[in-house]
């Protein structure tokens, strides 16, 4: 397959100009029309998962409880659903590695559950059946010729650790190193992508400020800040271990994953450009500034902060600020920027109340839905809106120095499960094709596609409501078989194909 032959020229046609805050918007090439190209040679396919969400055996063979656990266990999901089966991967993962190998994906991103390696979060008790599951993991996925790509946190705390404060205890920092070093240790000799967090924005707002996941804390002023604050201190310091002590030996790559639905500005007035700035830089620059940025955060959210603060009578901002030493450790400490996306928002402009502050009303604005996006889950956030993940990209590249992106999820959910799932394909169509025009059109660096996810699982607060796999399983056969759907095959003949020939593929779907 040849590549478009406007591909390499295009790197001057600048898509966003950013002046002020305000976005001069250019229109993209191309950004009508399907585009029909190959993706580079070594493009790093994949497809991910997440532990909690299928692993099951909660309290098998001496793991601890995680914090997903306790907060499933009080009721707090759909329907009352649980993590404690799932999709039963503790005993099934060699039947999801067959899946993965009729996939023809390149690499695997899944997670390693903390308390199951280390059931109290500390190092002082090592659980040798734990480590013995992720080794055979890692063994059957590299024997298929399948990179892992290894998360070490997506989201199951262990609770002995929330039970000293979770994230909000900044002894968290030395914890979180503790178990990366003893990751890095134990397999990193076979793991060449590590993932320190998947979207910390989620783990923070949602677990420390609305409560709605875990540990179910609604502290939405100060405690997501303190929050956040230590969990990019636990990366920094993860990261620069990795280099320090294991770097040497294992040459892989430490990167983090954040999440940004797009942010659009409503109408094109300056003012609603501006907060669509805010928004962006409030959810994504909040992680990514000071890791693959200045250094420090954003200065939108600390001026913004610091002046809301003072307002409502505190004594200093509740954004904690970072010192000298910890700007300097804090710069250039990721290998890759993993890029979370699912969809789109419509942001304006909107000065909320002082009172009660809150993380949410630091920012004046509003989000909404365009009526004119598709999606399948009536009332749910995730709608196709296929050209945001382009101009994502684009907005990585302008702020961060054109990193090295590996998009780390990106899917789309159902009601069903239903096997002939000719959205999904669609979706998949669209949003990988606009991430070609991104490296081919804007010469945005991204090296890797990662879809949301292998097989139905356990959706958090959704409980197993919602659907987003390339698998269906059957939730209430005990044996919880996997069947392939229609994306799966797509996606398999996709990365066969490695893009889009003119000649192989309909565009429409
Ligand atoms: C969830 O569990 C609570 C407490 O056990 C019970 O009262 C409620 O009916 C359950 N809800 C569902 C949907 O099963
Ligand atoms: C913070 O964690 C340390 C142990 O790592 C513990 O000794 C201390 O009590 C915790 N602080 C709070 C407020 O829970
Ligand atoms: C913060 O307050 C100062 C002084 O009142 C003002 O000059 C500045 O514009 C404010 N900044 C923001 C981002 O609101
Ligand atoms: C994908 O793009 C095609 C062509 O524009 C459109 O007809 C289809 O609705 C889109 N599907 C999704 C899920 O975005
Ligand atoms: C799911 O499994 C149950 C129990 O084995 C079975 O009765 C049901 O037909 C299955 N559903 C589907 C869609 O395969």
């Amino acid at each position: 397959m040849g590549i478009s032959s406007s591909g390499t020229m295009a790197a001057s046609c600048v898509t966003t100009i950013l002046l002020l805050g305000i976005r001069a918007v250019v229109a993209l090439q191309h950004e009508e029309e399907f585009f029909f190209g190959d993706f580079p040679p070594d493009f790093m396919w994949g497809i991910a998962t997440g532990s909690y969400q299928i692993e099951g055996a909660w309290n098998e063979d001496g793991k601890g409880p995680s914090i997903w656990d306790t907060f499933s266990h009080e009721g707090k999901n759909y329907n009352n659903d649980t993590g404690d089966v799932a999709c039963d991967s503790y005993h099934k993962w060699e039947e999801d590695v067959a899946n993965l190998k009729r996939l023809g994906v390149k690499h695997y991103r899944f997670s390693i559950s903390w308390p199951r390696v280390l059931p109290d979060g500390t190092t002082a008790q090592v659980n040798q059946k734990g480590i013995e599951y992720y080794n055979n993991l890692i063994n059957a996925v590299r024997g298929a010729g399948i990179k892992p790509m290894v998360v070490l946190y997506h989201w199951d705390l262990p609770q002995a650790l929330q039970d000293a404060g979770g994230w909000l205890n900044e002894s968290i920092v030395d914890r979180f190193n503790d178990y990366a070093r003893f990751c890095f240790k134990t397999f990193g000799d076979r793991v060449p992508f590590w993932v320190t967090f998947i979207e910390p924005w989620s783990i923070i707002w949602l677990g420390y400020g609305n409560g709605i996941f875990a540990p179910g804390i609604q502290s939405p002023a100060e405690d997501p800040y303190i929050a956040g604050h230590n969990m990019i201190l636990s990366h920094v310091q993860a990261f620069h271990t990795y280099k320090n002590e294991f770097y040497g030996k294992f040459k892989g790559k430490v990167g983090i994953t954040a999440d940004l639905q797009w942010k659009f500005p409503k109408t094109q007035a300056p003012r609603d450009q501006e907060a669509a700035e805010r928004a962006a830089q409030f959810k994504l620059g909040w992680f990514l500034n000071p890791i693959y940025g200045s250094g420090d955060y954003p200065d939108v959210m600390k001026e913004r902060v610091a002046n809301k603060s003072k307002a409502q009578g505190y004594t200093k901002s509740r954004l904690p600020p970072f010192t000298a030493d910890q700007i300097r450790m804090n710069k250039g400490s990721g290998d890759f920027v993993g890029i979370n996306h699912y969809s789109s928002q419509l942001i304006s402009d909107h000065p909320l109340p002082l009172f009660p502050p809150s993380y949410e009303s630091d920012q004046d604005l509003l989000i909404s839905l365009d009526p004119k996006w598709k999606g399948l889950v009536p009332g749910d956030w995730l709608k196709s809106v296929p050209v945001g993940i382009r101009k994502l990209l684009n907005w990585v590249k302008s702020q961060y120095n054109n990193p090295l992106v590996y998009i780390t999820e990106n899917g789309v959910d159902d009601p069903t499960g239903e096997l002939d799932d000719q959205f999904r394909v669609g979706y998949i169509r669209n949003y990988t094709n606009e991430v070609l025009k991104a490296i081919r059109l804007d010469s945005c660096n991204v090296k890797g596609y990662t879809v949301w996810t292998l097989m139905d699982d356990f959706e958090w607060s959704s409980g197993y409501r919602i659907k987003f796999g390339l698998h269906y399983v059957n939730f209430s056969d005990p044996s919880r078989p996997r069947t392939p759907k229609a994306s799966s095959k797509f996606y398999a003949s996709l990365i066969r194909n490695n893009g889009y020939d003119s000649t192989t593929t309909t565009v429409v779907g």
